[in-house]
């Protein structure tokens, strides 16, 4: 009979271990009890960066990064794009459930109601210089909510918990929005609760004399779509750096400050802002050989291409395109996109980027469509940002709630000097 464990011959000894296999996996606390003597400390596993070890069970998303595939909480990402909305995916993500339309309207309720900010918080972004990145203030502004909210130290207290939740996933349009305006010298648009959520974005954004903003009906649903996209993809760096500040028992401003410092580097969510920067430079389409060469001589990486998980095409990448000519039909094109469409399309049949299974990823074309609605590119990471808070919070949820969780603390393998006398 087949048996759900792993046998180890460990050949510096001769001993073997039976090890138990749960859900495909080892434990690595298994491999402590492998040692050589009694004072060995026992076995470890050295993966930096984590590229094949599970630091969390978890139920919100699935990725099969082979075959393309990306579900949230068991429903697949093209279904909730063409017939749901991001407040609803938001509330699915961190209910485990799509809402009722009675628990619909008490959600939608409560992050309409907390888009104000504290008048001291615009104070707080004034203080900053004319110029600052967007992305700069948002992580600044987000962290220091948690002044403002003493009471979101009770981490453990459901109600309150609650509430800080409601209250991120409502005001991080509001920075967002304010921190634009201040770099622009504009004063900042209040929330229209009128609005939806990503009507009222584009209204905190872009509203200038008139006396109530209407946003573009197709303007407002790309957006709401791209927020479902964005909404969460499990354990990425971002995510990571939240739970791993989190299990320290941080509060949720603190921890949503670090997991949006995490998603600024360009790896990650600056990636759509880096897209666009090398579109610029590359400027025609007839100097696009010329960079997948110098690509593939190393020197430089194709932004927006390549994923630690999918080695196929993203799934968010093929409905963003779907998009585009939505949106390119109210704004007319973007420029740039014929030479992002020439870069895919070398790329694709190029040995270099099929060999290693490099396709576009979410940041490819995502950038193109947010600079067409009128977004500056200091402001995509940003984007990126808003939406994925619901992800961040129903993560660090989860995480509080399971039992397996401790404070994160890796090991290290430690190659530095054996002990040494201080030389004066
Ligand atoms: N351009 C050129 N070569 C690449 C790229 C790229 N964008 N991505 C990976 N490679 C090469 C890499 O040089 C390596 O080649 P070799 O085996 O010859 O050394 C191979 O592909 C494997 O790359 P890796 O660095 O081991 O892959 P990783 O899983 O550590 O990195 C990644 C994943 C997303 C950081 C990387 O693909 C990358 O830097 N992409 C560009 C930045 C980007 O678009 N980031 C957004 C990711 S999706 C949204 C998000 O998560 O925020």
């Amino acid at each position: 009979m087949n048996k759900e464990t792993l046998t180890i011959t460990d050949n510096r000894t001769g001993k073997q271990y039976e090890i138990p296999v749960e859900d495909g996996t080892i434990r690595a606390m298994d491999l402590r009890q492998i040692k050589t003597s009694d004072d060995d400390f026992g076995l470890m596993s050295y993966d930096p960066a984590f590229t094949n070890t599970a630091s969390c069970k978890s139920r919100i998303t699935f990725i099969d990064g082979d075959k393309g595939i990306l579900r949230y909480r068991g429903y697949p990402i093209e279904q909730l794009a063409e017939r749901s909305t991001y407040l609803e995916v938001a509330y699915l993500i961190l209910h485990g459930e799509l809402p009722a339309a009675a628990e619909f309207e008490e959600w939608t309720w409560e992050i309409t109601h907390h888009t104000l900010i504290h008048e001291q918080i615009k104070k707080f972004m004034d203080g900053v210089r004319y110029d600052a990145h967007p992305m700069g203030l948002l992580i600044g502004t987000v962290g220091a909510l948690s002044t403002f909210y003493p009471e979101a130290k009770n981490i453990f207290d459901a109600e309150k918990r609650s509430k800080q939740v409601h209250r991120l996933i409502a005001k991080m349009p509001t920075i967002a929005a304010f921190a634009y305006r201040h770099s622009v010298g504009m004063p900042y648009a209040y929330p229209d609760n009128d609005l939806s959520y990503t009507g009222n974005f584009l209204n905190m954004m872009f509203k200038t004399t008139e006396v109530k903003y209407k946003p573009d009906p197709v303007l407002e649903r790309a957006l709401d779509v791209l927020f479902i996209l964005h909404a969460d993809h499990e354990q990425n760096c971002s995510t990571s750096a939240m739970r791993g500040i989190g299990s320290s028992q941080a509060d949720p401003y603190s921890a949503v400050a670090g997991a949006a410092a995490a998603l600024y580097g360009p790896l990650h969510g600056g990636a759509n802002e880096a897209v666009l920067r090398m579109l610029n430079e590359i400027s025609s389409k007839a100097n696009v050989p010329a960079y997948i060469k110098r690509v593939k001589e190393g020197e430089v990486r194709l932004m927006g291409f390549g994923h630690r998980v999918y080695k196929n095409y993203d799934p968010r990448a093929r409905i963003i395109k779907q998009i585009a000519d939505q949106v390119f039909a109210v704004t007319g094109s973007n420029p740039v996109l014929e030479i992002a469409l020439e870069l895919e399309r070398i790329a694709l049949e190029d040995e270099y980027f099929v060999s290693r299974k490099l396709y576009p990823n979410v940041d490819f074309y995502s950038g193109i469509i947010y600079q067409a609605m009128g977004f500056p590119v200091d402001m995509f990471p940003v984007l990126f940002a808003i939406p994925r808070t619901s992800g961040w919070m129903a993560q660090w949820v989860e995480m509080l709630n399971d039992p397996d969780q401790k404070i994160a603390r890796p090991r290290q393998i430690y190659l530095g000097y054996e002990e040494r006398e201080y030389k004066p």
